[in-house]
């Protein structure tokens, strides 16, 4: 599906997410055919530049971050030709003024009728500003559509987002207000959907009669690199917790949607939020969920910084780089089963995996009570293999009764390999044609905000009461017995 003709405005147009995603999710788009000839992008931020400059750090983050290779000179001059730099004050009105000059401009020049998308690629605490000076500069008057595009964090707990939305729903409609969790971009949390749905021999099994918990593990061997300042505000808990990891399990346990249009979809996604068990006292909290903070460590022979010695963190902080926490989805599909979600820096592994394991067989007739046998298991790699693995239970061959687990596996990103396209390819793609579906909508922040206030709250009386564990180590040893509480344990991630 080639994309409407439309103008690109990067809000933050130096920063590291342009730089490293937004460029080349852009220049993939036009490989692939799927940017014609009109499209426009107008780079804003504060610093000065002049539109050949910009261009050549266009040309530098595609070469240094995008899946297709600049090979042809004058394919490259054609795309670059699309880009333009507006240096801008974001709370000075005339610069609007001249920006919308510009805009003009390029929109005659690349016959592009009036369709905006403004990709606020900013710091939260201006996306209002910024939504309001667009209107009063005259930039969302022109004659196409008019999309807004945020990034996380949306807001700081519940109150912070509602007052933030408020702000953004005097200036864009619900429908104009695509906000990023690049996590639903990614080609196999989009998989998750398929999977369900389109397999005899999954779905009926979905449920709480066969199902006997699933593990959502999103470990990153990363620590908080330069965004000591952000994350230190932020923790675990609200940087992946509130977004990543509640989309991620609405995915999994939302019930087929009766079409498959964004808001069906979407409204799906909801139902499951809100069926959400909230911990109704800090004592519930401490039971199911466990925090902890890296400390100096080792990974692969090289010494690690504990999160307190991090540049911009501070020496006595207490935030969460790790959270666990043990989940129940209040329905009938899902009533008794818990889900377990994992996430934190400086884990051995970077990866995100979906585990979902099956109940033992009522008997084992083969090996009677001298062996139990190993649940049956679903993985569903999201990142960075991408792929799909089953463990089944098999005769050991030559061996008379002797069973063991085999695997079934599919592993995508080894046919696919670095060609997988990337979460903001489709998203930006997907913001442009207007389909939301991938989007996260005002009631889905909202719900997920109000679970992870509670928890949040509960912290806050207590924020010494925090687990640490070496960095390079698997967390806590408290998310251990988290599960081994209910009989289970943590499958190893791969
Ligand atoms: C971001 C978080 O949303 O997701 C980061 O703010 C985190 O802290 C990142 O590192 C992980 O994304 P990915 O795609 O690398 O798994």
């Amino acid at each position: 599906l080639q994309t409407p003709g439309a103008v690109f405005f990067i809000f933050g147009a130096t920063g590291d997410l342009a730089r490293r995603k937004l460029y080349p999710a852009i220049y993939s788009l036009y490989t692939e055919g799927k940017l014609a000839e009109d499209f426009a992008v107008i780079g804003v931020a504060r610093r000065p530049r002049s539109h050949e400059e910009f261009r050549e750090d266009i040309y530098r983050s595609i070469k240094e971050f995008c899946r297709y290779k600049v090979e042809d000179t004058a394919k490259w001059t054609q795309f670059a030709e699309h880009f333009s730099y507006k240096s801008l004050d974001i709370n000075n009105i005339d610069g609007y003024r001249e920006l919308r000059e510009l805009t003009e401009t390029v929109e005659a020049r690349f016959d592009i009728p009036g369709n905006r998308m403004f990709y606020l690629a900013l710091a939260p605490e201006l996306f209002g500003s910024v939504s309001f000076n667009l209107q009063k500069g005259g930039m969302l008057s022109s004659a196409g559509w008019h999309r807004l595009v945020i990034e996380k964090p949306f807001g700081y707990d519940l109150l912070s987002a509602q007052k933030l939305n408020e702000e953004l729903n005097q200036v864009f409609k619900e429908e104009e207000i695509y906000r990023i969790d690049h996590y639903l971009g990614k080609e196999m949390v989009q998989n998750i959907e398929v999977i369900r749905f389109a397999n005899a021999f999954f779905e009926p099994l979905w449920n709480n009669k066969h199902i006997a918990n699933i593990q959502i593990t999103l470990s990153e061997t990363v620590g908080v690199e330069e965004r000591g300042g952000y994350y230190d505000h932020s923790g675990a808990l609200r940087d992946m917790g509130q977004n990543h990891m509640l989309q991620m399990l609405t995915m999994i346990a939302m019930e087929a949607p009766s079409r498959l249009f964004p808001e069906d979809i979407r409204d799906e996604k909801v139902k499951v939020l809100r069926s959400l068990r909230p911990y109704s006292s800090p004592l519930e909290v401490a039971e199911n969920v466990v925090r902890g903070q890296y400390t100096q460590g080792e990974s692969k022979g090289k010494s690690l910084p504990g999160y307190r010695q991090e540049d911009k963190v501070a020496p006595d902080s207490n935030t969460e780089t790790y959270f666990a926490a043990k989940v129940l989805v209040d329905n009938f599909r899902w009533a008794g089963v818990p889900f377990y979600i994992r996430t934190g820096k400086r884990l051995p592994v970077k990866t995100t995996e979906v585990v979902v394991e099956f109940k033992q067989m009522p008997t084992n007739v083969y090996l009677g009570q001298k062996h139990t046998l190993e649940p049956n298991l679903l993985v569903i790699r999201v990142n960075p293999m991408e792929g799909i693995y089953i463990k089944i239970n098999a005769k050991k061959p030559g061996s008379e009764s002797q069973i063991q687990p085999l695997a079934m596996e599919f592993c995508q990103s080894c046919q696919v390999g670095i060609n997988s396209p990337e979460a903001y390819e489709r998203l930006i793609h997907d913001a442009a044609n207007g389909d939301s579906t991938y989007f996260t909508r005002w009631d889905e922040v909202a719900t997920a905000w109000a679970f992870v206030d509670r928890i949040a709250a509960a912290w806050g009386q207590t924020p010494s009461d925090i687990s640490s564990y070496p960095a390079g180590s698997w967390g806590p040893k408290e998310a251990d017995e988290l599960l081994a509480k209910d009989g289970f344990h943590w499958w190893p991630v791969n």
